[in-house]
């Protein structure tokens, strides 16, 4: 049995982990169980996904400080964390009297966090055995951390692209990879098109997820900046690619793409940026969303004839919250007469958000 953490966008992550096949029950701790046997080799490409343990053994109150002392005993390395998902007590009383008696036979060096749940980047430097304890429907069960997301390599990919442009609105790459996830469903090789690619950051996950990469935006410093992102990705990665990146309205795309793709992903205009302090009043917000879902209608019939029956469209669709009120974009029961099955959506933002992004996933029917 494998148990996962998950990162800030709870709801997305679970649906990545679902639209990849894998089956999974939530626990009341907060983690994530499943029995997938290739989760270990998924949970690199996995973008909401943080840590991975694997169950070692079952165990109780009585038992636990012995059981984790035989497991200390045969671990490799000295360093050593304790995380607990149970309510079964691990006092900082029972840790000392764990480490007095692993080190009457071998080196140990306990570390605790000033944090809940150790930092990622400090587990992986310090290359430490990270235990814990998970209480999993009745059963207390030891486990151990068996994979940590890399959050150096996420953040670098963030920060240190050479292309950014905050007022272009910009994805965080981990939310990007899931969206990429949500349409291939794990294949690759597959032709993906990013028609509102702005910096580039979906193409990035994409790339790295073993895509054939096509983009698109109508501004020419987007489409140049998104190409020095590609070939930065490229070096640092050691990958072959040559992406397709090319100036073109979304709603006309047919003219400059007559080529098919299987998926699109996209994160599109979302309108001119909403400061809380000089709010639009709500008929001018009504007419900015009459105005994107325009342009969205307009968007999802050009891409049509490049689809294959089938091919799916995850695409932020914004929603404007206005004193607790909703003023939606596209509405969900038009996108059927555009010709698209309507299968999933997951809100993604801050709670008190005037902008809820809606990630949705569409299916050319
Ligand atoms: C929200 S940004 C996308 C940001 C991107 N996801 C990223 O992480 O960098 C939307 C992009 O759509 C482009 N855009 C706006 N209207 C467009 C249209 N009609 N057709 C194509 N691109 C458009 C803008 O130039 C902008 O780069």
């Amino acid at each position: 049995m494998y148990y996962l953490s998950l990162g800030h966008t709870r709801d997305l992550s679970i649906l990545e982990l679902s639209e990849l096949g894998v089956k999974l029950r939530e626990l009341p701790c907060g983690l994530i169980a499943t029995d997938n046997s290739n989760l270990l080799a998924l949970a690199p490409t996995l973008g909401g996904t943080t840590k991975v343990f694997k169950s070692l053994q079952p165990t109780s109150p009585n038992s636990l400080l012995s059981d984790l002392a035989q497991i200390m005993f045969q671990a490799e390395g000295k360093n050593f964390a304790f995380s607990n998902y149970s309510t079964s007590p691990l006092t900082a009383q029972d840790l000392r009297q764990l480490k007095e008696e692993v080190s009457l036979k071998r080196p140990v060096r306990l570390l605790s966090f000033d944090t809940s749940g150790h930092s990622l980047i400090a587990l992986r430097k310090q290359h430490v055995t990270e235990l814990s304890l998970i209480d999993d429907g009745g059963s207390l069960i030891i486990a151990r951390t068996a994979w940590i997301q890399d959050a150096d390599a996420w953040s670098h990919r963030d920060r240190r692209r050479p292309y950014q442009d905050i007022k272009r609105g910009m994805l965080p790459p981990k939310v990007a990879r899931m969206m990429v996830n949500l349409g291939t469903k794990g294949k690759t090789q597959l032709t993906l098109l990013d028609p509102f690619c702005g910096t580039g950051t979906v193409l990035m996950e994409a790339l790295l997820l073993g895509q054939n990469v096509v983009g698109s935006d109508n501004d020419q410093s987007a489409v140049e900046g998104t190409l020095r992102n590609l070939a930065w990705l490229c070096q640092e990665n050691n990958l072959q690619s040559t992406p397709k990146v090319f100036v073109s309205d979304a709603t006309h795309l047919q003219e400059k793409y007559p080529d098919q793709l299987d998926l699109i992903v996209t994160e599109p205009y979302l309108g001119p940026l909403l400061e809380s302090k000089s709010l639009p009043d709500a008929k001018k917000l009504k007419n900015i969303a009459r105005g994107l879902d325009k342009l969205y209608r307009g968007s999802l019939r050009a891409w049509h004839p490049l689809l294959p029956s089938g091919g799916r469209v995850v695409i932020v669709l914004p929603e404007f919250l206005l004193s607790g009120r909703s003023i939606p974009t596209l509405q969900i029961d038009t996108i059927a007469s555009l010709g698209y099955n309507y299968l999933a959506s997951v809100a993604y933002g801050k709670k008190d958000a005037i902008v809820v992004r809606n990630i949705t996933i569409l299916e050319k029917s």
